[in-house]
C-alpha cells in the first residue's frame, strides 16, 4: 500500500535559538487527516518546533518539508506557504475594538479581493462551524473564555489552511472549556479536511482526539506512538511527564527561559 505524501515532514532537524540548541535528531511525519499531539513540559521546545514549520525560525541542520516542498526561503513563497497554515497562537490574539464577525473576517479582507458581502457569508460560515454564530456582533471582552478560543480558531480557518496548528489551545480554560475546543479541533479536522498539530501539555484532554502523539523533552522526540502506546508506555522519562513527577529523568529548570536584555 503506498502511504499518501506526508503534510509535514521532519529529517533529523536540529533547531537553535538564542545560539543554544533547543531540538536536535527530529523526525516527524505526518500525514493527511492526522491530528497529530505535540506534549511536553514547559519550555521543553514545543513552540519551536511550530516556528519551524511556519518558517518563522530557519532549521540550523536537517531539511523541513511543508506540503511536499521545502520551507521556501524567498520572502514571497514564505507568505503564500503560510496562507495554508491555520495558526492558533496561545492567548487568542483578538482584536478588542473589533466584533466577533471583524476578527474572522480580517485574513479575508488582508488576503483576498473577495467583495464585501462574499466576505460576510464565509464569516458567518466560519462562525457557524464553530458554533458562534449567534456572537457575531459580540467583543471579545464580552465573551467567555471559551466563546473567544472558539472566534480566534474560526479566523485561523478562515483562508481555508489545509494544515491548522494550535498552540496551547487549552490554556486558561476551564475543564468543560478544554472539552468543547478538542472536540472542535477534532471535528473540524474530519469535517474540513484538514490535518492538525496540537501542542500542548494538557496530556489528558488532548489524548482522545489524537491519532499520533510525541513527545518532546531533553532537547529531542522522547516519544512518538499511538496515543494508547503512549498511555502504556514504562519509559521513565515519558512517565514522569505523564504522571506529573517533580522528580526523574527530566531536569527540572533543565532549560532555563533566558530573560530578554
Ligand atoms: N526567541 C528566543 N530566543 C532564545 N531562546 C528562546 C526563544 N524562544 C524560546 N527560547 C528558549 O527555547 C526553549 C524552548 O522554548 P519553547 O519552544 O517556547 O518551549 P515550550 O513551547 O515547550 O514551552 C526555552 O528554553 C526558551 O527559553
Ligand atoms: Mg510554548
Amino acid at each position: 500500500m503506498t502511504q499518501p505524501a506526508p503534510i509535514v515532514r521532519l529529517q533529523d532537524v536540529r533547531l537553535d535559538r538564542g545560539g543554544r540548541t533547543i531540538l536536535r535528531g527530529l523526525d516527524l511525519s505526518v500525514s493527511p487527516g492526522q491530528v497529530v499531539a505535540v506534549l511536553g513540559p514547559s519550555g521543553s521546545g514545543k513552540s519551536t518546533l511550530l516556528a519551524a514549520l511556519t518558517g518563522e525560525l530557519d532549521a540550523a541542520a536537517g531539511t523541513v518539508e511543508v506540503f511536499g516542498r521545502p520551507i521556501p526561503t524567498r520572502h514571497r513563497e514564505l507568505l503564500e506557504l503560510r496562507k495554508g497554515i491555520g495558526v492558533l497562537l496561545q492567548g487568542n490574539g483578538l482584536l478588542t475594538d473589533l466584533s466577533a464577525a471583524e476578527n474572522v473576517g480580517l485574513p479575508l479582507r488582508a488576503h483576498t479581493r473577495l467583495p464585501k458581502p462574499v466576505i460576510e457569508r464565509l464569516v458567518d460560515m466560519k462562525l457557524h462551524a464553530v458554533g458562534l454564530r449567534a456572537a457575531r456582533d459580540a467583543y471579545p471582552r464580552e465573551l467567555s473564555g471559551g466563546m473567544a478560543r472558539r472566534v480566534a480558531l474560526a479566523r485561523a480557518l478562515a483562508l481555508d489552511p489545509p494544515l491548522m496548528i494550535y498552540d496551547e489551545p487549552l490554556t486558561g480554560l476551564d475543564p468543560i472549556a478544554s472539552g468543547v475546543v478538542m472536540a472542535l479541533v477534532r471535528r473540524l479536522n474530519d469535517t474540513l479536511g484538514l490535518t492538525s498539530i496540537v501542542v500542548t501539555h494538557h496530556v489528558h484532554e488532548t489524548l482522545p482526539v489524537a491519532d499520533h502523539a510525541l513527545v518532546i523533552a531533553n532537547g529531542g522526540i522522547v516519544f512518538s506512538g499511538t496515543p494508547e502506546a503512549l498511555q502504556a508506555t514504562t519509559d521513565p522519562l515519558v512517565r514522569q511527564f505523564l504522571d506529573g513527577q517533580p522528580d526523574g529523568p527530566i531536569g527540572f529548570d533543565a532549560a532555563p527561559r533566558t530573560e530578554a536584555a
